[in-house]
């Protein structure tokens, strides 16, 4: 099997994960939650690359010149409002698992609903880091599986 790629997308304020209500987020850094993703995909053997914006403008950019297999996202605040960011996964039809550190359907119901949920092939809440690898982990198999 050729090298799979995974794009990891990372959006606003996650950039202060370490410090940013630890209550909910832990106290793993981004750079920590990249460096592990790295790690489990040479394991793997699946490229990860990684980005964070706390820009809508700039996360749509990001996913209309996808040049990956699949994409893990979190698209923290903007799961619960970005039409935008719907459409550009619309317009460029990549299979992506939804990620979010804490259990979202545990806190404010405004972030109960997500804008992108339904065109997910899957959604990992309440793990903190692990989410993202748990994500990997299911990425890699469905795509093992599908070879
Ligand atoms: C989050 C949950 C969102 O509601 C919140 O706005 C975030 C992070 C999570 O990873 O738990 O910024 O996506």
């Amino acid at each position: 099997m050729t090298r799979l790629h995974i794009q990891v997308i990372h959006g606003p304020n996650l950039n202060m994960l370490g410090t940013r209500e630890p209550g909910h987020y832990g106290n793993q850094t981004l750079a920590d939650i990249d460096e592990s993703l790295i790690k489990l995909g040479d394991k793997l053997n699946v490229r990860i690359t990684s980005f964070q914006s706390n820009h809508e403008g700039e996360i749509v950019d990001k996913i209309q010149h996808l040049d990956a297999d699949a994409l893990i996202i979190n698209p923290a605040a903007y799961t619960h409002t970005s039409v935008a960011i719907r459409d550009a996964l619309l317009a460029v039809k990549i299979p992506f698992v939804e990620v979010h550190l804490s259990n979202i359907y545990k806190r404010e119901t405004f972030r109960h609903q997500s804008m992108m949920v339904d065109m997910a092939m899957g959604v990992i809440a309440g793990f903190g880091a692990q989410s993202y690898l748990l994500a990997l982990r299911g990425l890699h198999h469905h795509f093992l599986a599908n070879q």
